[in-house]
């Protein structure tokens, strides 16, 4: 199995709203595999399924420091059902938008409702990175970016610089 091709900005496929996974069967534990291995040659603690071009509701992360082992999450059709008022201010990136990293405000935590790749449904309490993390990832599956939380400025700024270098790629 080898990485997939990360799709950058200012891809349309981005903005695809990601469509909720019926079947956990072969097809999406082998999406699974591509992603680990696509986010960790990245190297990324997070990605979502359409970042590799696949409009399903599909998140992998892993938030171990470098000197920890592994701690590979899947989440499966994740779904944000509750959020606090306390916000969390993060700086972020994301593998779609390579190099560019801005601090984002989000609530502070958050509970997300998902399946694992057996199926079984889970919830989690999440605060600190994983709560950045997984809102981020959710995000994704809703076609948003994390430099639309930014100024229309900045936003604008970016998405500019994107748009030039896939123009002078594609020359
Ligand atoms: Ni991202």
């Amino acid at each position: 199995m080898a990485p997939r091709d990360i799709i950058i900005l200012p891809d349309k496929r981005l903005r695809l709203i990601s469509k909720p996974v019926d079947k956990i069967d072969g097809s999406i534990k082998t999406l699974v595999e591509e992603m680990f291995e696509t986010m960790y040659a990245a190297p990324g603690i997070g990605l979502a399924a359409i970042q590799v071009g696949e409009p399903k509701r599909v998140v992998t992360l892993d938030l171990a420091k470098k000197e920890e082992p592994k701690a590979p999450q899947v989440f499966i059709n994740p779904e944000i059902v509750w959020r606090s008022e306390e916000v969390r201010v993060h700086e972020e990136g994301c593998l779609s938008i390579p190099e560019f990293y801005e601090e984002v405000e989000r609530p502070a935590q958050v509970k997300i409702r998902y399946l694992d790749l057996d199926g079984e449904t889970h919830e989690v309490d999440a605060t600190g990175i994983l709560s950045t993390a997984l809102q981020h990832e959710v995000d994704h599956l809703n076609g948003v970016l994390f430099i639309d939380h930014l100024s229309k400025l900045k936003r604008d700024r970016v998405i500019k610089k994107f748009a030039k270098a896939a123009k002078r790629a594609a020359e």
